[in-house]
């Protein structure tokens, strides 16, 4: 499902991703880990065509993403749920508009809209805050919701990156279940995390960067 291939990233001279090769399965779920600077984000945002490889081959679905049309980057996302870093968030949207946005975009109907977006928020215990800007909400309430819109067009392909970063051990517990679930589904997930006691709580494969290297 995503292999890459002796990728390379350089931001100017400083080397971010250095021969990394790399395998996914369809349906896997996987963690990737490392330090601060290690690469993590860098590696996501290539999968995702929100920065491009040096070097290298990436397959994603069997699509050579290296060389994919700028035209063809929207249908390469769509596949694609993410949970940025920064959670990226629309600030002058509403929790639900910034969670039903995506369904607005593939032409959903807007009951149905209703019906998935209460879902969702119901799902990461958000559903009293659905009329709220994302400014006024705490953290890791920004997060629950950039991770409700991850999920909520049941996309073949999720990547997290830190998705419980600003939340407390119950509720990562809880947002990894949520991933599980989706993956339980059918979905490969990848997840960039440095919290140990989920790496260890929730048993799954684990890549570790350093220095933009593939280590372990
Ligand atoms: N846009 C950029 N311009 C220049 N350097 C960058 C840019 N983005 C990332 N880097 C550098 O690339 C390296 C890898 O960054 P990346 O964000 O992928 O690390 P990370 O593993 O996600 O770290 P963290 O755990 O802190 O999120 C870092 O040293 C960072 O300074
Ligand atoms: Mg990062």
């Amino acid at each position: 499902m995503i292999q890459l291939y002796h990728v390379y990233k350089y931001y100017s001279n400083y080397q971010a991703l250095i021969d990394v090769s790399l395998k996914v399965e369809k349906g896997e779920f996987i963690y990737i880990t490392g330090p601060s600077g290690a690469g993590k984000t860098t590696l996501l945002s290539i999968i995702f065509c929100g920065v491009k490889a040096d070097q290298g081959q990436i397959l994603v679905n069997g699509k050579n993403i290296l060389k994919i049309r700028d035209s063809d980057i929207p249908y390469h996302r769509r596949e694609i749920g993410v949970v940025f870093q920064d959670f990226k968030l629309l600030p002058k949207k509403t929790v639900f508009e910034n969670i039903a946005f995506a369904q607005r975009v593939i032409g959903v109907g807007s009951k149905e809209i209703k019906r998935r977006v209460w879902m969702t928020l119901k799902m990461v215990g958000l559903s009293h805050k659905k009329d709220i800007l994302p400014l006024r909400l705490s953290g890791g309430e920004q997060q629950r919701v950039a991770i409700a819109r991850a999920l909520i067009n049941e996309p073949p392909i999720i990547l997290a990156d830190e998705p419980t970063g600003n939340l407390d051990f119950d509720i990562s517990m809880e947002i990894i279940k949520l991933f599980e679930g989706a993956n339980a589904k059918g979905a490969t997930v990848i997840v960039a995390t440095h919290n140990r006691e989920i790496l260890k709580r929730n048993p799954h494969r684990v890549v570790k960067l350093n220095r933009g290297r593939v280590v372990e």
